[in-house]
């Protein structure tokens, strides 16, 4: 299958992911490579046999919804797919205990970010000091009460505040640690991803926690193994990179044991390492067959990665990162998303399409 790069106000679907006789909550486009893309059907109305007939008989196989109607589509795919079912929001399963209290520092964290009384800096340092906090609870226990509701707290919180705050980012970005290690690489990933997010168009907050909450949680697969794995660059001719490449499959089963059932999250633990060539793994997935939430991951973790130094390896600068996620790897990425991650860095909030 060819690479499919695509607007990135849009993400593609398989025609298969579409039931005959449902009606569908988000609009559809055709996609005709360097063209904008074209209207072809409106939201709430119902997909019919007929439709379908037509699409295969002109030899459609993808179309594209706008990003920002990517939580109707899950919301789809959770009632009628065939596999996977994939409900947009992090829920306790059932039988769960109801969630403890926040912690004090993560209930106030909303009203501090929207106090502008405060100085930027404290509020973006209090937002990395919560959000480590968070992802340091789900590698120690992914199964901890209310879990769930602390991941989402604090996406929520990232998204909101970046979405008032665009200047935020920036002065994140600036306090970030630049020493590598897995918790500080989680939410470097979720604040890159989720600024991501918003450049390519998400304006909707549920959407836009949904891609934070899965960020944070993009490398559960590493979770209890050891340093030797988990705190590694690990090149493919590496002794430990078969067990290392484990994390992403790894991920999701340990996900799924801890009862989550956001479809978001179990996508992006596993396809997180899937390349835009299909060089990736662990399915090989090519272009848009990869969902377009991990497709933002992989961008963020590479940029992190690589802006963070880890043992002898420096850290390079963000101009050399991007000089080298551009130049050296660039067929792994989603290329519109690569564009607008690049102006993101360069303008944060300036670029946002709404
Ligand atoms: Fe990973």
């Amino acid at each position: 299958m060819e690479p499919l790069t695509v607007d990135p106000g849009f993400f593609a679907i398989e025609l298969e992911h579409l039931e005959p006789a449902t009606v569908l909550a988000f609009d559809l486009f055709l996609w005709h490579p360097g063209r904008r893309p074209l209207h072809y059907r409106h939201r709430d109305l119902e997909f019919t046999r007929e439709i379908q007939a037509r699409l295969v008989a002109n030899g459609v196989q993808r179309l594209l919804v706008p990003a920002g109607q990517l939580g109707h589509f899950e919301r789809y795919r959770a009632q009628h797919g065939k596999s996977d079912p994939a409900p947009a929001r992090a829920a306790p399963a059932a039988g769960r205990p109801p969630a403890p209290p926040l912690h004090p520092a993560e209930a106030r964290l909303p009203a501090l970010l929207a106090d502008r009384e405060q100085p930027l800096d404290r509020r973006c340092a209090a937002l990395l000091g919560v959000s480590r906090r968070v992802v340091e609870a789900a590698m120690a226990d992914l199964a901890l009460p209310g879990l769930p509701e602390r991941i989402h707290h604090v996406a929520e919180a990232t998204g909101r505040f970046l979405m008032d705050e665009p200047a935020a980012y920036g002065t994140m970005v600036q306090l970030m640690r630049l020493d590598y290690s897995s918790l500080s690489h989680s939410q470097h990933t979720a604040l890159y991803t989720t600024e991501l997010a918003l450049a390519c168009g998400l304006g909707d907050l549920d959407e836009v926690a949904a891609i934070g909450r899965a960020a944070l949680l993009h490398d559960i697969g590493k979770a209890g193994l050891p340093p030797s794995i988990t705190e590694k660059d690990c090149p493919p001719d590496d002794p430990d990179y078969p067990r290392w490449k484990e994390h992403a499959m790894r991920g999701t089963s340990l996900l799924r044991e801890a009862g989550w059932d956001d479809g978001t999250c179990l996508e992006v633990a596993a396809h997180h390492h899937e390349n835009a060539d299909g060089s990736g793994f662990p399915a090989g997935l090519v272009g848009a067959a990869i969902p377009a939430a991990a497709r933002m991951v992989r961008i963020a973790d590479a940029f992190d990665s690589l802006t963070t130094a880890y043992r002898n390896r420096p850290a390079l600068t963000g101009f050399q990162a991007l000089w080298r996620m551009r130049r050296e790897m660039g067929a792994w990425f989603d290329q519109p998303m690569l564009t607008v991650f690049i102006e993101s860095l360069i303008a944060p909030g300036g670029t946002r399409r709404r």
